[in-house]
């Protein structure tokens, strides 16, 4: 799967709203393209978003000349709050930009530090997919994972997140099945999970978000391994809407729970997940079901039905067995510090706008 691709002069993504049903690819030229695409979810996935968002600005630069900068760092960062990767990209694309001695080639600079930020995603997907493998190895048994949203090729360029370590498993014959969560609204569990593992040959079974912890309580799950969108200094982890009532289920069982992220997703300035904005998306994607863009979906609710529709929730730290990264693993649970696979680490952590 190839979500993203840039081809002279145009980023061209695989448009997610419409998978797994069609396989069709928007051109995106200027920031504004790209911060729409991310908004409405033809981009999605923490690491993506950022790796999009990146190109999105270097595009912009080279269309419209280095005075837009600021003002396109603004749409892109504003084009979802949740996951951290979409800012630390865009800042460092602009710093590369801002450095540039003037009568240089800024638009140059920011599109190398693009597609440097997009090849280190894919390097850590590889490596914490490895990571992950080693970490669950040994149970002793052929693995029985439940995964939640979708974190593969996806959502992160290369193998992705938690399903690298999944597909890793599945590589070295140590694992039996992987149980997918719907992950209502928008289905990305459903829709693309679904569509990535049988891509890749993988044996699993959709459920009902609401199948899980009962399953998990049956015995029928030997761990729960996903992704991440932002994971505060604390070990906090923001996440698909749903995943902290998978992370509850796992822990009354007394069964891994088991976050992948790079450590792009590590975001030192945020506290606790108290910090962390939660976006709150439109009340038609809980209303209807169906893709988000498609056309008409299914009517669930009276018109007018009142819904709440958080796109993301917090899993305490307390609750995280492991945060596997591409510099390998915490456990927040244990009182491990997140903080601790970043020592060395600049890329993705500059300081924040205006303050260099
Ligand atoms: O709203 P989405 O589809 O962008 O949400 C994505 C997730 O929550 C993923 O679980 C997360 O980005 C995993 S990391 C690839």
């Amino acid at each position: 799967v190839v979500a993203l691709r840039l081809e002279d002069g145009v980023l061209w993504a695989l448009d997610q709203t419409r998978l797994p049903w069609d396989e069709v690819e928007l051109p995106l030229r200027s920031a504004a393209d790209v911060a729409e695409a991310i908004a409405r979810l033809s981009i999605r996935g923490a690491p993506l978003i950022g790796v999009a968002a990146g190109y999105g600005l270097a595009l912009e630069l080279a269309r419209a000349g280095a005075g837009v900068l600021e003002g396109a760092r603004e749409v892109l960062v504003n084009a979802r709050p949740t996951a951290v990767n979409l800012a630390h990209a865009v800042d460092r694309v602009a710093l590369s930009a801002r450095r540039v001695a003037p009568g240089g080639d800024v638009a140059g600079a920011a599109l190398a530090e693009a597609r440097a930020i997009h090849g280190e995603e894919i390097a850590a997907g590889e490596a914490l997919g490895r990571v992950g493998a080693d970490f669950l190895a040994g149970a002793g048994r052929d693995l029985r994972v439940l995964t939640h949203c979708n974190t593969g090729a996806l959502a992160a360029p290369g193998r992705g997140t938690a399903l690298s370590v999944i597909a890793e498993l599945a590589g070295r014959g140590e694992l039996e099945l992987v149980l997918v969560a719907e992950t209502r609204p928008l289905l990305q569990g459903a829709r693309l999970t679904t569509y990535e593992l049988r891509r890749l040959g993988i044996e699993h079974e959709l459920i009902v978000d609401g199948a899980a912890a009962g399953l998990i309580a049956a015995g029928e799950v030997d761990a729960v391994v996903l992704g991440c969108d932002r994971v505060a200094a604390n070990g906090d982890v923001a996440n698909k809407v749903g995943t902290y009532a998978h992370a509850l289920a796992a822990a009354a069982a007394g069964i891994p729970f088991v976050v992948a992220g790079p450590c792009s997703t590590i975001d030192p300035r945020c506290p606790s997940g108290a910090g962390i904005v939660i976006e709150e998306r439109s009340e038609d994607e809980v209303r209807r079901v169906g893709a988000p863009s498609g056309p008409g979906g299914l009517e669930l609710a009276l018109p007018g039905t009142r819904c709440r529709n958080p796109a993301f929730d917090i899993t305490p730290a307390k609750f995280v067995t492991a945060l596997v990264t591409e510099r390998g693993v915490v456990r927040p649970a244990a009182g491990e510090s997140v903080l601790s696979v970043l020592d060395g680490v600049s890329a993705g952590h500059e300081k924040p706008t205006g303050t260099e």
